[in-house]
């Protein structure tokens, strides 16, 4: 293949410049790493599960109309997306208390919450990603009021979503984080999701077992790493080529 530009290099993906201009190829790496690069480690298969799974959500919240960055797979690792201006706010959604805040706010992780709850944290690798207001957000002109409404109300219609997406394959989803971009088009902006979404980025718990199946086995150094990330595809009814899948796509779990 002929060399591409790197554009970026972040820690579990690679960004190259895309066959059209205002595209990009975005590779999944098998690297995985936690509490700020402190912890690192190489995770064979993860990349081409975070590409099929991510692959599979993005394309069902576009057939509700969540505007995403995700145009198509290109193969095992990689999928073309638009290129987007990336808003400095990593934004985490809440159902169930579970890692940061329950260290914060002393609540026994596992601990429904009362309704889901949004946060927001500064990218900055430097300072350890901290936990910001909108206040801040607006006064330090990361994204506008405007850009911060739009961020809220796509990021609860796609909780909603994938609540009722994972139930339907048993799987609780305790938490997960979601970056959004500005995509211009002609003389009009708007925000659309950007990043992925895939085990890297969420808590998905076993509703029967309360079993880890993300990314803190990794973490928490639980084991069974690729096997969790296999099962949640599994349930999806996705599995990278050649692979086989027990299960057809979501279904009622009683
Ligand atoms: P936290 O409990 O550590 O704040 O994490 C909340 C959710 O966000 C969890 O699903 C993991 C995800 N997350 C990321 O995707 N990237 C990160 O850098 C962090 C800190 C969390
Ligand atoms: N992704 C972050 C890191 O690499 C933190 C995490 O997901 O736990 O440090």
């Amino acid at each position: 293949m002929a060399r591409r530009r790197r554009v970026y290099e972040g820690k579990a993906k690679v960004l190259y410049e895309g066959p059209e201009p205002g595209t990009l190829v975005q590779h999944f790496k098998d690297d995985v790493t936690a509490f700020d690069n402190k912890k690192s480690a190489t995770i064979e298969g993860k990349g081409v599960l975070n590409n099929r799974i991510s692959e599979y959500i993005m394309t069902q919240l576009h057939n509700i109309g969540v505007p995403t960055h995700f145009m198509r797979r290109l193969n095992m690792r990689e999928q073309l997306i638009r290129e987007v201006e990336i808003v400095p706010i990593e934004v985490v959604v809440r159902n169930v208390a579970a890692g940061s805040i329950a260290k914060r706010l002393g609540i026994p992780e596992g601990t429904q919450l009362p309704r889901s709850i949004i946060e927001f944290y500064y990218k900055s690798d430097d300072l350890g990603d901290p936990i910001v207001s909108e206040e801040h957000i607006t006064a330090f002109g990361w994204a506008t009021p405007q850009e911060i409404d739009d961020i809220m109300a796509l990021s609860l219609r796609i909780n909603d979503f994938l609540v009722g997406l994972f139930l339907g394959i048993g799987i609780r989803l305790v938490d997960f984080k979601l970056e959004f971009g500005r995509l211009w088009e002609n003389e009009t902006m708007r925000i659309v999701l950007a990043d992925e979404i895939s085990p890297d980025s969420c808590r998905l718990w076993d509703v029967e077992t309360n079993e880890k199946l993300d990314k803190d086995r990794f973490r928490r150094d639980l084991g069974g790493v690729t096997e969790a990330y296999q099962e949640v595809a599994q349930r999806l009814g996705i599995m990278p080529e050649g692979g086989q899948s027990k299960r057809r796509g979501p279904m009622l779990v009683k």
